[in-house]
């Protein structure tokens, strides 16, 4: 069975991969755009603090329950003997089609700037709005983007996800940290770093905490069963917990360079007022809007050259998360259905495509898709989609804790983590683990997936 499945070489490639899936467009475009709205640092704490104190506990959860079940999101319920459980699974595989759905469009600006930065256009940047709405363009970028990934996760494991991961996820980090050295030489390039590590924390309401909590989740690729499926390809030799730390320090490190590569280019390029990131080039738009206005400053060949490269990599980063998005509902078809990978994954990808014409329009293209969907701060389809699903991932992670608490059980879930771990049962970590998995996740997840939800649906805060 295992062999049919596929697995990591080894655990390298295993925390390559899962990092490969949590750093992508969450930590590069979505990570600043949220800091900017939520106020700069008091956003950042927060997310740090959700990051340890949450997220790791889930994530070695899921890694655990992929690892013991060698199955999908779905069939890793039944396996474990729980059939009720496994909406949980299914309500994974639906965030996953509805998150990679959009994704995929922004995936798709990504490798579309790639174009316009080589061919020197960083005008493009003053007209994010007419880029968007110009659906022939961004449908074929977006089609480019969805073959890319069915093709590598046909693949499979060990051929496709790892090797590919294994090259890109480096490189990206040299250059985002050659970024970061020359965005901090610029003018005013103090006042961005002030607004993002200063924390004033009487600005923390729970738009803040709400929105640092969502951040939290989507950018470590949680609660939908992304590491269920990984965690399937893992051996029983390694060792769970340290792959999870590496996964989660991997990820928040990325997303914290990318801060302190944009915000001081914001300061740069507004003489020093930050108000801007909370206003007119607030939102999605942000790293599109910014970026490309750095790299004009590096001249026409340099910035064409820097501004290239820098969008080509963002685009593998985002490879790397949507052959993980599209990898779960394949691995469920593969699984539950019986039918070979490649049928599975054409009729997975087209099938994807197909529910994510919305967000495509969404952006300026149908006035219907672009102004109808109210939901705190926007109006778009794309944004709406992305705020549904970020809080879809908190309801997954919290069932997930509760039934590797209450209904797996603890020993069970002990047992698994020792695996790899040896006299894990009597370290330090594994009475932390208990202790958040137990009780400080259930309870925090469950009251604040409330609060986001009546403050994001409904309007209501109270805080
Ligand atoms: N974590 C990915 C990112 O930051 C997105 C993702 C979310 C991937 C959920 C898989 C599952 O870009």
């Amino acid at each position: 069975m295992a062999a049919v499945r596929g697995a990591f070489t080894n655990k390298l490639g295993f925390i390559l991969a899962a990092s490969g899936s949590a750093v992508g467009l969450g930590n590069i475009w979505k990570f600043p755009f949220e800091v900017g709205l939520g106020g700069g640092a008091a956003f950042v704490a927060m997310y740090m603090i959700f990051c340890f104190l949450l997220c790791f506990p889930v994530m070695v959860t899921e890694i655990a329950i992929g690892r013991k079940t060698q199955k999908n999101p779905v069939g890793a319920f039944t396996a474990l003997g729980f059939k009720n459980w496994r909406f949980i699974g299914v309500f994974g595989v639906l965030a996953g089609v509805l998150i990679l759905s959009y994704y995929n469009i922004i995936a798709g600006w990504a490798f579309g700037f790639f174009f316009e930065m080589v061919q020197g256009n960083f005008d493009v940047s003053n007209n994010f709005g007419v880029f968007t709405s110009d659906i022939v363009k961004v449908c074929i970028y977006a089609v480019i983007f969805m073959s890319f990934t069915g093709y590598f996760v046909g693949k499979g494991i060990s051929g496709g996800i790892e090797k590919l991961s294994r090259i890109l996820m480096p490189t990206l980090l040299l250059m985002i940290i050659g970024m970061v050295l020359y965005s901090l030489t610029l003018p005013n390039a103090f006042e961005g770093v002030k607004f993002y590590l200063i924390p004033d924390l009487s600005e923390i309401n729970i738009s803040i905490v709400g929105g640092a909590l969502r951040q939290a989740f989507f950018s470590l690729s949680l609660g939908m069963g992304t590491l269920i499926t990984y965690g399937s390809y893992l051996s029983k030799k390694d060792n769970i917990v340290s792959s999870a730390a590496y996964i989660t320090l991997t990820d928040i490190s990325i997303a914290f360079i990318a801060g302190l590569m944009i915000f001081p280019l914001v300061a740069f390029i507004n003489q020093g007022d930050m108000s801007a990131v909370a206003s007119d080039q607030a939102g999605p738009g942000l790293i599109f809007v910014t970026l490309p206005q750095a790299f004009a400053t590096l001249g026409p060949t340099l910035g064409a050259l820097v501004g290239g490269g820098f969008f080509l990599l963002l685009s593998f980063a985002a490879l790397t998360s949507t052959v993980s998005l599209l990898e779960v509902p394949t691995a469920y078809v593969v699984d539950e259905l019986g039918i070979t990978r490649t049928k599975a994954v054409l009729f997975a990808s087209i099938f994807i495509f197909i529910v994510g014409i919305p967000s495509m329009l969404g952006n300026g293209a149908s006035e219907f898709f672009s102004n109808q969907f109210k939901i705190t701060g926007s109006t778009d389809f794309l944004s709406f989609a992305s705020k549904m699903t970020d809080t879809m991932l908190l309801f997954g992670g919290l069932c997930i804790v509760i039934f590797a608490a209450y209904v797996w059980k603890k020993e069970n879930l002990n047992a698994e983590l020792a695996n790899g771990y040896e006299g894990y049962q009597h370290k330090g970590i594994s009475k932390y683990l208990d202790f958040t998995i137990s009780f400080v996740c259930p309870t925090i997840l469950a009251i604040l997936l409330v609060l986001v939800v009546l403050s994001n649906f409904f309007g209501i805060n109270f805080f």
